[in-house]
């Protein structure tokens, strides 16, 4: 059997210790919480997948179900999330067990922050993307007035159980989505992306996978560890891609967050290119990995897409738009564009995709 690996996040109030690798599950699952209350929250689709391993390793404790996807990532969830764990009696030493994707790792870690003002929460992420990047550094959010992410908190989980079992169960679609955030990951650290580049061939075969989940796990714990509240500059690195990114997902809605990160990658690309920060020929090298992927959409409506990054967190004034990009080989940097030169050159990228 493949060895367990255990990744720190250490910051001066918290330490998260993440067990990654095959066997994971079973060797720390139950000791962890041995003794104590649990209240595990999932979503359907991996109840349905889960529910005798759930039963076999915690015995019958309370299990909330949230309707599997993006859109029951609401408030309404998270209220019934936190009646669902008063009918329990969760006490301050009850223990929250998210087992599942990004959309219950980032709701069941902000309910575990609220209920009484704090419980311990464990992640077990079941998807490919929330292995190598949601479950790891505490960010906890819903989506809120057609905005997202934009209630959450910072709140550590104290352990993350990473194994590659849950992967067998894993829709192709969902491995692609996972490689929208280990790319992304390529572009902020060197040795990973040499690693996406020589295994361009078989980025979905499991033992790539299991290897650069790993790798994507560290990264997000050191630069986490060293800038947890995203105040240096350092943690807003992992927000590549995104600012396109999660506008799109806001407009288009029909894809996925991955997949959304990929195209958002792309677009952002072209930006940088033009806007002289990184050079055509880095900038095809990632485009090469993106592509391995997703056939990137020429976005009609892109520039009233794009206008919805005028939410995005990173923007320090109203009308500027602020996008990490790549720069070159593991190095990254901010642009800051007004929001209408943003559109514009959004619509430009679209035009040089019909063409
Ligand atoms: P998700 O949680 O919706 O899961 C994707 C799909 O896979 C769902 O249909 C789910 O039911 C299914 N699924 C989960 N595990 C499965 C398994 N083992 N077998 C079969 N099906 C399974 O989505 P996601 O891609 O995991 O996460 C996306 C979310 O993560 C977004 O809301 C995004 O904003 C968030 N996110 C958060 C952070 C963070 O730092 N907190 C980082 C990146 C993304
Ligand atoms: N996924 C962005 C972050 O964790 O900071």
């Amino acid at each position: 059997m493949a060895e367990i690996k255990t990744v720190t996040v250490n910051t001066p109030t918290v330490k998260s210790d993440i067990y990654c690798g095959e066997g994971a599950f079973n060797k720390y699952a139950a000791d962890l919480v041995s003794g104590k209350d649990i209240f595990v929250v999932t979503d359907s689709n991996v109840y349905s997948l889960y529910s005798n391993l759930i039963k076999d390793t915690f015995g019958t404790p309370p299990v909330y179900i949230v309707p599997a996807g993006e859109k029951s990532k609401n408030e309404r969830q998270l209220l019934n999330i936190l009646k669902a764990m008063v009918a329990a009696g969760l006490r301050r030493n009850s223990v929250v067990i998210a087992l599942g994707g990004g959309v219950i790792g980032d709701m069941a870690g902000l309910a575990a922050s609220l209920y009484m003002r704090g419980v311990q929460i464990i992640q077990i992420p079941t998807t490919l993307l929330s292995q190598v990047d949601s479950s790891v550094g505490g960010k906890t959010a819903i989506d809120f007035c057609g905005v997202k992410n934009i209630v959450g908190t910072f709140y550590q989980p104290r352990y993350v159980i990473a194994d590659p079992l849950f992967l067998n169960t894993l829709p192709a679609r969902e491995i692609r989505c996972g490689l929208g955030e280990i790319i992304k990951t390529g572009c902020l650290n060197g040795d990973i992306f040499d690693k996406l580049t020589a295994n361009a061939n078989n980025l979905k075969d499991v033992t790539f996978l299991k290897e650069i989940i790993y790798d994507c796990i560290c990264h997000k714990a050191y630069v986490v560890t060293e800038d947890e509240r995203e105040t240096t500059g350092l943690r807003k690195t992992l927000n590549l891609g995104h600012t396109a990114g999660h506008a799109f997902e806001l407009y288009y809605k029909k894809k996925s967050h991955g997949e959304f990160v990929l195209i958002g990658m792309y677009y952002e690309l072209y930006i940088a290119v033009k806007s002289g920060i990184c050079t055509q020929q880095y900038a095809d090298s990632i485009i090469k990995l993106i592509k391995k992927v997703i056939t990137v959409p020429a976005y009609g409506d892109g520039q009233k897409a794009c206008m919805l990054s005028k939410y995005d967190k990173k923007n320090e004034r109203a009308a500027e738009v602020s996008m990490v990009v790549p720069r070159e080989h593991g190095k990254t940097a901010e642009l800051k564009l007004p929001l209408d030169e943003y559109a514009a050159l959004i619509n430009e990228c679209a035009n040089s995709l019909k063409g």
